[in-house]
């Protein structure tokens, strides 16, 4: 009775809060509702399984959700949220790491200084699509928007400020949106639970659940929000992260300089993936880091395997190591995070989640996963602009999306292929019976043989 009582809500809650979908598939932005994009950093796909967020299955439960995506090396934030908002894997958008060396410019990559258009060139992300067909482009700290990329500086955001507090982020975000209709893509950024999980390490659930609940508790502000703004159900809403998190430990340190002369390699980048630069001689420093500590892997960059789409890019430095989940890689001091994400992205801690909701968007729907790179031909088809070349797929994700009728194709398929097999058996149990029927030879015999080969292929 209650179940069935609570799902009853649910169902009115769902009709009342959406609106039909707006439909034309084949219009360009201006036909198509507004994006708003959100990323909880650090969101690892199963707090969702092991913590209840009631706002977030609130919000996914009038809408899609994803359980976990598989997001690109290194996974780490601006790696990832630039593959999110380009599609591509870092070895062809360029930001590989939190720290970059270019050999070509000479010049050094850091979250803090990050701003020089040289880094972010190589892609074209979404908001410069959507600006360039027309349309504007807002965003509250998402990386790489406070850069001017491609020759493009969007006029509504704002720079990086932690301080700065999610209901302002939002607020002004849906302020841009409503005073200017050709607002079309939207993008916010929050801290949270990455900070957290740093800190504390994902493993102390205490400290976990609680700032689990305050992100669920801004999932709600959300909804309220867009509620109070009359944008909800009007606009399509994505949330999703970057990449997860593993717990970390003292006991489980690689020391550099406990294998390797201190004064012999250069550290770009040190963990969990390390890139380094030998100074003396390439090999004996490769070697030492080789036979350094059983879970640490070592790659010269050549050597990276394929999968990890990482190793096509000048800045990809000379060797690379790779600590297994859980190891942290210094050089010589302590441990500096109890909670850490960079490792192997085929590691289920390191993926995040997707939720989304709106007009485009089916009610109810879940999937299992897909790749991060394919949520840019998504936004993409959402707001209607052409996506440039990129490594996800659309047919990855149409399933999520309301007009597009994936399934119930496929059902219709089964359907006909299964009407088809029966008719056929009755057929051949119908001819069977009738031939035990018939005692004397009959001149049609053969004729119906031959009908009986044209039948075959069909069931094969
Ligand atoms: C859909 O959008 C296209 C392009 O803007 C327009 O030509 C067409 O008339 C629209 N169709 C409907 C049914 O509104
Ligand atoms: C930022 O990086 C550029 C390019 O490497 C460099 O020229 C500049 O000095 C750096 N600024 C700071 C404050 O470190
Ligand atoms: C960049 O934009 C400025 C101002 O709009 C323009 O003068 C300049 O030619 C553009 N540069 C490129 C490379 O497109
Ligand atoms: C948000 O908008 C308000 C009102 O326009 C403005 O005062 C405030 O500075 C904006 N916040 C940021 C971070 O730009
Ligand atoms: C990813 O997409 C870019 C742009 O189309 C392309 O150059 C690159 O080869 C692709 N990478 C892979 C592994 O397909
Ligand atoms: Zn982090």
């Amino acid at each position: 009775m209650q179940i069935s009582g609570y799902l009853f809500a649910l169902l009115v809650w769902c009709g009342l809060t959406s609106s039909a979908p707006t439909g034309n598939e084949t219009g360009s932005g201006g036909d198509k509702p507004p994006l708003l994009l959100v990323s909880f950093d650090g969101f690892r796909a199963d707090y969702l399984k092991k913590y209840t967020l009631p706002n977030l299955e609130k919000f996914f439960s009038c809408g899609v959700l994803v359980k976990e995506l598989t997001n690109v090396f290194i996974t780490k934030t601006f790696p990832n949220h630039y593959s999110l908002v380009t599609g591509l894997y870092a070895e062809s958008h360029g930001i590989l790491a939190s720290m970059m060396y270019d050999p070509v410019s000479n010049m050094n990559f850091s979250i803090q200084n990050s701003s020089d258009p040289f880094w972010w060139n190589k892609a074209k992300p979404i908001w410069v699509s959507v600006e360039e067909s027309g349309y504007r482009a807002a965003s509250a700290m998402w990386p790489g928007t406070n850069v001017k990329i491609q020759n493009h500086t969007l006029e509504y955001k704002f720079d990086y400020d932690p301080k700065v507090s999610f209901r302002e982020r939002l607020g002004n975000l849906t302020g841009w949106i409503t005073k200017n209709k050709s607002v079309k893509f939207a993008s916010l950024y929050w801290e949270e639970p990455d900070r957290s999980g740093h800190q504390y390490g994902p493993e102390d659930s205490t400290e976990m659940a609680r700032v689990l609940q305050e992100v669920d508790n801004l999932v709600g502000v959300l909804m309220d929000h867009l509620n109070e703004t009359g944008l909800w159900g009007k606009i399509n809403i994505i949330i999703t992260s970057d990449h997860g998190m593993t717990q970390c430990s003292e006991d489980r340190l690689i020391k550099l300089d406990n294998c390797v002369s201190p004064d012999s390699y250069r550290v770009v980048d040190l963990t969990p993936v390390g890139a380094i630069i030998p100074l003396t001689d390439n090999l004996t420093v490769y070697k030492n880091l080789s036979s350094c500590h059983n879970h640490m892997k070592v790659y010269l960059k050549d050597d990276l395997p394929d999968r990890l789409h990482y190793k096509n890019n000048v800045r990809t430095q000379p060797i690379i190591l790779m600590a297994d989940e859980g190891w942290t890689i210094v050089k010589n001091g302590r441990l500096p995070r109890l909670g850490d994400h960079g490792y192997d992205n085929t590691l289920p801690s390191m993926h995040p989640f997707l939720a989304a909701q709106g007009p485009a968007f089916r009610k109810g729907y879940k999937m299992s996963s897909f790749n991060s790179v394919d949520l840019y031909p998504l936004m993409c088809h959402l707001v209607g602009v052409l996506p440039e070349p990129n490594n996800g797929s659309f047919a990855h994700v149409r399933c999520m999306l309301v007009n597009e009728q994936c399934n119930e194709l496929a059902l219709a398929v089964g359907a006909v292929i299964g009407v088809l097999i029966i008719l056929t058996t009755f057929t051949c149990l119908f001819r069977l019976m009738k031939n035990r029927d018939v005692s004397s030879p009959r001149p049609f015999a053969r004729l119906e043989l031959e009908d009986d080969d044209d039948d075959e292929p069909l069931l094969q």
